[in-house]
């Protein structure tokens, strides 16, 4: 399973690579609005700051616009995504872009009916976000799995990708689903090493070895 920060923020990214999980960023206009300066600046740094795919979303909403901006944003690095949103408009440019060449990310999707349409325009992710589903009292996760079943029964090579992720269940939740890639706010990545057993075994060993052998190097 991949990991994807889900982030704009440079500080973030470089922070997060340090620990060699990340393999990739999402980010989205309003991630890139709370970062503040030249939006066309802070992508082209985020693409030149990781080495794998980065997604940049289009915000117009016909094909011919949202095609004329991916042909900008993919001169910012090799490694450019473009997040496409999930409207038919969307789908017409995913499939101009496919056959561009042109890697592309279906995003703020949340049924496998959309999903599969994704999958059928040639998209190379589809973004599911699963904690704003949640947070309408609808199991985000039934539809992860609902598409990776789809997915798999007719070969789709689209990627499922668990967006809007908010706690580390969602995360072993989409690794037991067979989910691709998750795409995790850096709070998350961090909690995801966290367990209070952890804390007080590693205390333990330090308290033991301090007693026996005096301070540690
Ligand atoms: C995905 O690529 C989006 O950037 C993101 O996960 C949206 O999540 P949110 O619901 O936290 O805004």
């Amino acid at each position: 399973m991949r990991f994807f920060i889900d982030t704009a923020n440079l500080e973030e990214i470089r922070q997060a690579k340090e620990y060699g999980l990340i393999d990739g960023v999402t980010t989205n206009p309003t991630l890139l609005s709370r970062e503040g300066g030249d939006w066309r600046d802070q992508m082209r740094a985020i693409c030149e700051e990781v080495d794998g795919p980065v997604s940049l979303e289009v915000v117009s909403s016909n094909a011919g616009g949202m095609v004329e901006e991916a042909k900008e944003l993919v001169k910012y690095g090799s490694n450019v995504v473009i997040k496409i949103p999930m409207l038919m408009e969307g789908m017409k440019a995913v499939r101009q872009l496919s056959e561009m060449g042109v890697k592309t990310n279906v995003t703020v999707a949340f049924s496998p009916a959309q999903a599969l349409l994704a999958a059928k325009a040639g998209a190379t992710y589809i973004s599911l976000f699963i904690g704003r589903l949640d947070g309408l009292s609808q199991r985000g996760m039934d539809v992860v799995e609902q598409i990776v079943t789809i997915y798999d029964n007719y070969g789709f090579e689209t990627e499922v990708l668990v967006a809007s992720v908010r706690h580390p269940m969602h995360i072993i939740e989409a690794a037991l689903a067979g989910a691709d890639v998750a795409t995790i706010p850096y709070r998350v990545l961090f909690q995801l090493a966290e367990h209070p057993m952890t804390d007080l075994g590693i205390k333990q060993f330090d308290e033991d070895w301090e007693k026996a052998f005096g301070e540690r190097g």
